[in-house]
């Protein structure tokens, strides 16, 4: 696949041509299928062994890769850095060749350094899927959301995504800022100044700072937490004016238009980008993205492994 720059990783979506982002998305669809049978679970990938590497902490990534390979009949080894013999000294390399020792096929990385999941690609003859580097990408997360919002509005040709919040450290919004705009979607990026992306000439986006100058005129919005271990809480003001700004409070999302959805990658920081009730709302399609993720999952996973 062309995915990520190379033939056999899956790192970035900033290379990814749209039939590369359709046919992944096509191949979400029927893995979703796959998961709604009453035995969710297909042989596509027996005898294949995926490794799990993360370096930073992670919930749902995690644990829907976990899911994906299983559903896919794959073996499943999962390191987490704490408890690991990193803190005897072992280096990054010498973790991923110890694990690459044991017959990994594909490891899923994620790091806090941009460009780990590169590196590791370099080091061993693994195969790679970078699942958040640093404030850099994490590409399958653009995925899911993307698949949120195909499944919702069909086609994202045209629609208009707010993201909203701590752009400047967030992978997310990076990833999704080049999969959604091949898409079609037209993005505004929404942060007060000191959170904006630097480095960003020549994105295909707009940048506001003023939230509510937008509030009324898209189709989605998708919030983002402050990156407090990136330095993210340390740039403006106060919470209470944060959120009084950029926040989806209660008042602001009676000001959407009426199907406007509402997504966030989680983990949500209740009270600050996202009010309760808000997260709990019909059109906040929070946990539809957690579902859809283990089957975009399979679907690269699918790819990057030859399933048949
Ligand atoms: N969205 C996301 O990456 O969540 P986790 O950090 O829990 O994996």
């Amino acid at each position: 696949m062309g995915a990520g720059g190379t033939e056999l990783n899956f790192l970035t979506t900033e290379d990814l041509t749209r039939n590369d982002l359709e046919e992944i998305l096509d191949l979400a669809d029927e893995f979703t299928r796959v998961l709604s049978r009453p035995i969710p679970k297909v042989p596509a990938l027996q005898g294949k062994l995926v490794a799990n590497l993360f370096f930073e902490s992670s919930t749902r990534t995690r644990l829907s890769f976990e899911r994906a390979a299983r559903a896919l009949s794959a073996d499943v080894m999962s390191f987490s850095a704490s408890g690991s013999s990193l803190s005897k000294g072992e280096s990054l390399k010498d973790t991923a060749l110890t694990i690459e020792a044991m017959g990994a096929d594909l490891m899923v990385v994620r790091h806090r350094a941009t460009g780990a999941p590169w590196r590791i690609a370099g080091w061993t003859g693994c195969q790679v899927i970078n699942a958040g580097d640093g404030a850099h990408q994490h590409p399958t997360q653009a995925m899911l959301d993307a698949l949120t919002l195909r499944r919702r509005f069909g086609d994202l040709d045209g629609l208009r995504v707010a993201i909203v919040g701590d752009i400047r450290h967030s992978r997310v919004a990076r990833s999704n800022v080049f999969a959604l705009t091949t898409l079609g979607a037209r993005v505004v990026l929404v942060a007060p100044r000191t959170l904006q992306p630097v480095n960003c000439e020549g994105w295909p986006v707009e940048t506001t700072d003023d939230f509510d100058a937008v509030v009324g005129s898209v189709d989605a919005t998708y919030l983002l937490r402050i990156q407090t271990e990136r330095g993210g809480a340390s740039v403006f003001p106060s919470l209470p004016e944060y959120v009084s700004r950029y926040g989806m409070t209660r008042d602001r999302f009676a000001r959407l238009p009426d199907d406007t959805v509402v997504l966030h990658p989680g983990p949500m920081n209740r009270g600050v980008e996202i009010d309760d009730v808000v997260a709990g709302h019909p059109r906040a399609l929070i946990l539809d993205q957690v579902t859809n993720g283990v089957a975009v999952r399979m679907a690269i996973l699918f790819r990057l492994l030859g399933g048949k």
